[in-house]
């Protein structure tokens, strides 16, 4: 099984197009040994032909540029992109899925009902893609696992998680369960076990137990700190308030480095959907130096991981 990180970046990407900050003048500059990130998106295959794609990104067109093997050539008009499932209904999550409208076929999209809800009603994507390929809308019931065709061996599980609405949700401050979702895929031959959580303000006691059961574990990188785009001047509003766990401990409560600690020495753990203010994407940081020092990776674009069995 394989995984490709098509967008290590949380929501504006890196470097933001309106932004000044440190990381996005560096990024924007090429030279300040800071690398862009696209908004984020991985993809999974079996075979390296087909694939689900998980998350719609803004920046998909330049994904797939990126990665010409998502374009198998099979006929004039083909995509390696068998189905696209989604985490939520945040705007960069889902937006990509404008860009699919020239399938030659519906396209199947595997989401909760809260998702599906969100996308067929404020943002419509769903009617509006209507108007052009359709949609074939698959509901995923967190719990139950399913598979999506052509990948005949991999097995999904959707885990409703506290994370966030978007903003233009109904459910924003009145949330849902099926509202975000972390998702289990497992090599059902060989028992491996991804676990993704872009968006994840707290683990429960299932969460940890997912976790704990997957050889590598692809979690929300987006904030350092709880109050990071507070004190950066940059916004009002807490990683907590965005549905997003920071690194560091906030007030005796324990980060996600906190958290990553207690998993099994021999967990790989990778911090996704990064935001472009947080310090750990500079390698000179001493956040970078912090979350290397405690065994966790930092998720570039390209990145490719295949899923071994645990010796
Ligand atoms: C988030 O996860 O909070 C997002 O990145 C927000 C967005 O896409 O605007
Ligand atoms: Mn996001
Ligand atoms: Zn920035």
């Amino acid at each position: 099984m394989l995984i490709k990180v098509l967008g290590s970046g949380a929501g504006g990407g890196l470097p933001q197009w309106n932004c000044n900050c440190a990381n996005c003048s560096r990024a924007r500059a090429f030279t300040g040994g800071i690398t862009p990130r696209t908004q984020s998106s991985i993809a999974v295959s079996e075979n390296g032909v087909d694939w689900v794609l998980i998350n719609a990104s803004p920046d998909l067109l330049a994904q797939l540029r990126a990665h010409p093997e998502l374009q198998p050539a099979r006929s004039l008009r083909d995509s390696g992109i068998a189905a696209v499932m989604l985490c939520d209904a945040q705007i960069d999550h889902v937006t990509g899925l404008l860009m699919l409208r020239e399938r030659t076929s519906k396209l199947p999209l595997y989401a909760t009902r809260p998702v599906l809800g969100d996308l067929s009603s404020t943002f419509p994507l769903i009617p509006l893609l209507g108007h052009y390929c359709g949609v074939e809308q698959h509901p995923i019931v967190p719990g139950e696992s399913f598979r999506i065709a052509p990948l005949a061996g991999v097995r999904f599980t959707a885990i409703a998680i506290e994370s966030a609405a978007p903003p233009y949700s109904p459910h924003r401050h009145a949330p849902v369960a099926g509202d975000n979702i972390a998702l289990l895929i497992e090599n059902i031959e060989t028992g491996a076990r991804a676990f993704y959580a872009p968006g994840l303000a707290q683990a429960s006691d299932a969460i940890m137990a997912a976790m704990k059961s997957a050889q590598l574990v692809l979690v929300d990188g987006t904030f350092w700190t709880d109050s990071e785009m507070i004190e950066l001047g940059l916004s009002s509003k807490r990683a907590t308030d965005m549905g997003h766990l920071a690194q560091c401990a906030t007030n005796g409560t324990p980060g996600m480095i906190a958290l990553l600690d207690t998993l099994p020495s021999t967990t790989r753990k990778v911090l996704i959907h990064i935001n472009n203010t947080n310090p750990i994407l500079d390698p000179a940081s001493d956040a970078h130096a912090i979350v290397r020092e405690h065994g966790i990776e930092i998720a570039e674009d390209g990145m490719q991981l295949s899923l071994q069995v645990q010796p």
